[in-house]
């Protein structure tokens, strides 16, 4: 016989079957002559409960060893649960015990963890339901963003992880180095001579693979990275993560326009596929932490998102008659509290701000004919603020190389990205999706680290 997963068995399970299931006691309730366990095999938000009577064999013994978070094979028949909110249980005939987990010292015992606290065990907090559910969801939308590309015939393509160049021009890279850091070689200088290191250069932990997606768009029309991102930047907030994952669509002959429709038909999608194939971990968030997050799924669905230029963004800023902690002007990139003013006050849902002055964006955006704002776009949440980023690239050679030296960016290193508008350079598109940071929209959860099973943050690389 083989084992049955306990979401199958609390959704198709059927009286008087016999089955198999392996997983860990959630909790266990000992009466006078039998014992009820909790099971969960991390299949579902719920576990099955399963009544080992005193007749099993070795139950005195077995009942010992099982505690909460013990590992067990559970041998049974399913059976009519007269149990409120279940329809089924599994009678034990026999249990078999993997490993024990001590009550004095294992620290999952059935009680209320604070996030913080499950984040210093972060090799046992998946084993709860909050974390649980999150992972679960986690994976129902990575699979819904390869389903929504691959059903529009995008290229997966797999972008390198280090690279020699910097996408965002921002400088907040982690440098990858094979040198013995007691001997680092150095220039007459008194610099680092990374022509002596295993690259010959200085090579860094990507920032985003969208520099290269732009070469494979200009073979394959359309197509899209999802791969883990490094930003060195020492932001120790609840929405940023040194390691990251990042969703980059780009499309060859597309414009701002097309880029838009597409991340919300994409955004909208995901929503979609998650509240499909986990409604019970949704529902759970709506419950537990959240009691907007039904609402603004259904609201993503089912409404447009707002779309307003930064200049007229600025001007509601200007109205509002808020008083923000950090001042605003033309020009300034927007703060987290502005970005939130917009989507989560003002317009109420996701809101594409585009057409972002010039010198706060990166130097790939396509310049507009006013010379002083570029074809960007940033998706703000409510919430959470910028959860997209993306844009029209320059495709003019001349103009681009303007905008690298304007930005104070030495060309030489450039000059693949430069020869693609050398040769055959079209229109094209596209933006990067922060994935945690979608997945902390979708279930309300409040600090990034607990969306991502191993959160890498300033100080915080442990597990
Ligand atoms: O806006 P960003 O920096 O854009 C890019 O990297 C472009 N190359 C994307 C593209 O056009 N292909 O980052 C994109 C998104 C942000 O909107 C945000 O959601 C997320 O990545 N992000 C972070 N998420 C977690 N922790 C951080 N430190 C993040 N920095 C950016
Ligand atoms: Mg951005």
């Amino acid at each position: 016989m083989t084992t049955r997963r306990i979401i199958d068995l609390l959704r198709n399970g059927q009286p008087n079957e016999t089955v198999i299931v392996k997983g860990w006691v959630r909790t266990k309730r000992e009466q006078k002559e039998f014992t009820f366990l909790e099971v969960n095999d991390g299949s579902s938000m719920a576990g099955l409960q399963v009544v080992v009577n005193q007749d099993v064999p070795g139950y005195a013994e077995t009942m010992k060893r099982v505690n909460t978070g013990a590992s067990v094979e559970v041998d049974g028949m399913l059976v009519e649960s007269p149990a409120k909110g279940q329809r089924i249980e599994l009678r034990a005939s026999s249990i078999t015990v993997y490993g024990e987990a001590d009550p004095e010292t294992y620290p999952l015992q059935k009680k209320r963890h604070s996030f913080e606290f499950l984040r210093t065990i972060g090799h046992l907090r998946s084993r709860t339901n909050t974390l649980g559910a999150v992972f679960r969801v986690r994976n129902a939308a990575a699979t819904a963003i390869h389903q929504f590309f691959q059903e529009r015939g995008f290229l997966w393509v797999h972008t390198p992880i280090i690279s020699a160049s910097d996408c965002e021009g921002a400088g907040e890279m982690f440098t990858v180095t094979g040198f013995d850091l007691k001997r680092v070689p150095l220039t007459e200088n008194q610099a680092v001579d990374f022509s002596k290191d295993f690259f010959g250069r200085q090579s860094y932990l990507t920032v985003s693979g969208q520099l290269e997606a732009e070469i494979m768009a200009m073979a394959f029309s359309n197509v899209y990275t999802f791969g883990p991102t490094f930003r060195a930047e020492n932001s120790n907030t609840s929405r940023h993560l040194a390691e990251f994952w990042m969703v980059e669509p780009e499309m060859a002959f597309c414009d701002l326009e097309g880029d838009m429709d597409l991340a919300e038909a994409f955004l909208k999608h995901i929503f979609k596929q998650v509240l499909e194939s986990c409604p019970e971990d949704m529902e759970f968030f709506n419950q537990r932490i959240d009691n907007s997050v039904l609402a603004t799924a259904n609201n993503i669905i089912d409404n447009e998102f707002a779309r307003v230029t930064y200049t007229e963004a600025i001007a509601i800023l200007e109205k509002s008659g808020k008083t923000f902690e950090y001042p605003y002007q033309w020009g300034s990139d927007l703060q987290s509290e502005h970005e939130r003013y917009l989507a989560e006050e003002y317009f109420k849902k996701p809101t594409i701000v585009t057409d972002y002055p010039a010198q706060i964006k990166a130097f790939y955006m396509r310049l507009n004919d006013d010379e002083k704002t570029v074809r960007a776009m940033d998706i703000l949440a409510p919430k959470i603020g910028e959860i997209i980023g993306g844009s029209q690239r320059e495709e003019r050679l001349d103009v681009l190389e303007k905008r690298i030296q304007a930005q104070g960016l030495d060309p030489a290193p450039y000059w693949w990205y430069l020869d693609l508008r050398r040769f055959g350079t079209v229109p094209h598109a596209g933006f990067g999706l922060g994935f945690e940071r979608l997945v902390q929209f979708m279930t309300g959860m409040g600090n990034i680290r607990d969306v991502i099973p191993f959160p890498r943050a300033p100080l915080e690389v442990e597990f």
